[in-house]
């Protein structure tokens, strides 16, 4: 029995290990725990409770408003704890969170084997997204197995030097998470959603939390949002605001009461999965709905400068608008005037997986450690 330890903290992690999880624990060939940081708290219970993952350690470390020293030093003190009493052959990490770049310490200071998921992702920009471009790269440094989902990520890390043998391309396991999850007659659990008119109206939802769009650039954002609403009649918005009170203040600041845009609490990711795919177009600065909202067939316009994902940029599906009101304003009425555009973007081909990135990554892990 492969001993795996796999350790996550916040609500994306959560949701693309959370396949992974599923096949792990069902693995003859594995014995499987799972540690939470529980860097997000509401956001993270929601996802265990709709993937059905109860968790053998939870850390518990989240406060309200936390910075991010007080994240990495509480997740690395609690996991070298767990790491010394589980003792696995292999942690696995995902993507480029604190909790992310803490496990990969912790395992790296216990010496044993790393598996990264969603590795070899970058923008080669230190502060954007921060501090997520050297989160992940730090744990690229740690790892022994990269499971990158694209060939360009694959390519970035040979560019890093990282033996070929060790990465293994399997596609992004968030489309494996959404599978069977989108239905036509989705009764939602937020009542409001169910009252909204996704016949006559064109539906936007948008999301926009990262830390880098703090501040100025969150408030252009929600500026832009409010014009687009002034200016196209037949648009309804949804906003599910993220928690951390540098969004919802400024969320609510400038678009709360504002008629025909609905802010609500952080949906359950299948309340969010089917909201998506109702809608016309997505703005997100988001990283996991650049990849799941392709696989739906709509248009995303991304709010951030840069992105680490280019396939999305190559493919088609997504368009990289910046964070000034200016240029939000303009990405989204170019999808709301230009039907072809529309069409094009909703037809191009997601780059980001086929729905079967877990099963080739414990194949990879079995095969690994058979040698
Ligand atoms: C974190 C990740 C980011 C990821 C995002 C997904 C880091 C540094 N950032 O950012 O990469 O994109 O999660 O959402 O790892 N909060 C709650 N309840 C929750 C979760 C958060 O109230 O369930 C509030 C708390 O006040 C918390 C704050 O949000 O202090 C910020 O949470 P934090 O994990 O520090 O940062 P995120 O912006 O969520
Ligand atoms: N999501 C959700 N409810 C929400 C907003 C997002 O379930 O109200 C899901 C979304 O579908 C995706 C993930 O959360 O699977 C993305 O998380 P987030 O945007 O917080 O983090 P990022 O992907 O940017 O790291």
């Amino acid at each position: 029995m492969i001993k795996v330890l796999s350790i996550f903290g916040t609500r994306p992690e959560a949701i693309k290990m959370a396949p992974l999880v599923r096949l792990l624990a069902n693995s003859p060939h594995v014995q499987s725990t799972v540690c939470v940081t529980a860097q997000h708290r509401d956001m993270l219970d929601s996802v265990l409770e709709i993937f059905a993952i109860k968790p053998d350690f939870d850390l518990d470390i989240m406060t309200a408003g936390q910075n991010l020293a007080e994240i990495t030093t509480k997740a690395l003190n609690g996991l070298m704890n767990v790491i010394s009493r589980c003792e696995p052959d292999l942690v696995l990490v995902h993507g480029d969170t604190t909790t992310t770049m803490a496990a990969s310490l912790a395992a790296f200071y216990s010496k044993v084997s790393l598996g990264h998921v969603e590795a070899g992702l970058r923008t080669n920009d230190k502060y954007a997204p921060f501090p997520e471009e050297v989160n992940r790269r730090i744990a690229g440094v740690v790892a022994d197995l990269h499971f990158a989902p694209t060939n360009d990520a694959k390519a970035n890390l040979l560019a890093e030097n990282v033996p070929p043998d060790r990465i293994f391309v399997t596609g992004n396991t968030a489309i494996d998470a959404m599978d069977g999850m989108v239905s036509k007659g989705h009764v939602f659990k937020v009542d409001m959603l169910n009252q909204l008119d996704f016949k006559g109206k064109r539906l936007i939802t948008m999301t926009a939390h990262r830390r880098e769009n703090y501040g100025k650039p969150l408030e252009d954002i929600c500026q832009a949002v409010l014009k687009i609403k002034r200016d196209f009649d037949d648009v309804e918005i949804v906003y599910p605001v993220h928690p951390a009170p540098a969004v919802r203040e400024n969320a609510y600041k400038i678009l709360g009461d504002t008629k025909g845009i609905h802010l609500t609490s952080p949906l359950d990711v299948d309340d969010m999965y089917n909201l998506l795919s109702k809608s016309y177009l997505v703005l997100t600065d988001s990283g996991g709905l650049q990849e799941e909202v392709p696989h739906l067939n709509i248009p995303v316009v991304v709010l951030r400068n840069v992105t680490e994902r280019p396939e999305g940029l190559e493919a088609g599906c997504l368009m990289l608008a910046g964070n000034t009101e200016k240029s939000v304003y303009e990405a989204a009425a170019k999808l709301l005037t230009n039907s072809g555009l529309h069409k094009q973007m909703s037809s191009a081909q997601n780059p980001f997986g086929d729905g079967t990135a877990s099963i080739q990554i414990l194949e990879a892990i079995i095969k690994y450690f058979r040698k």
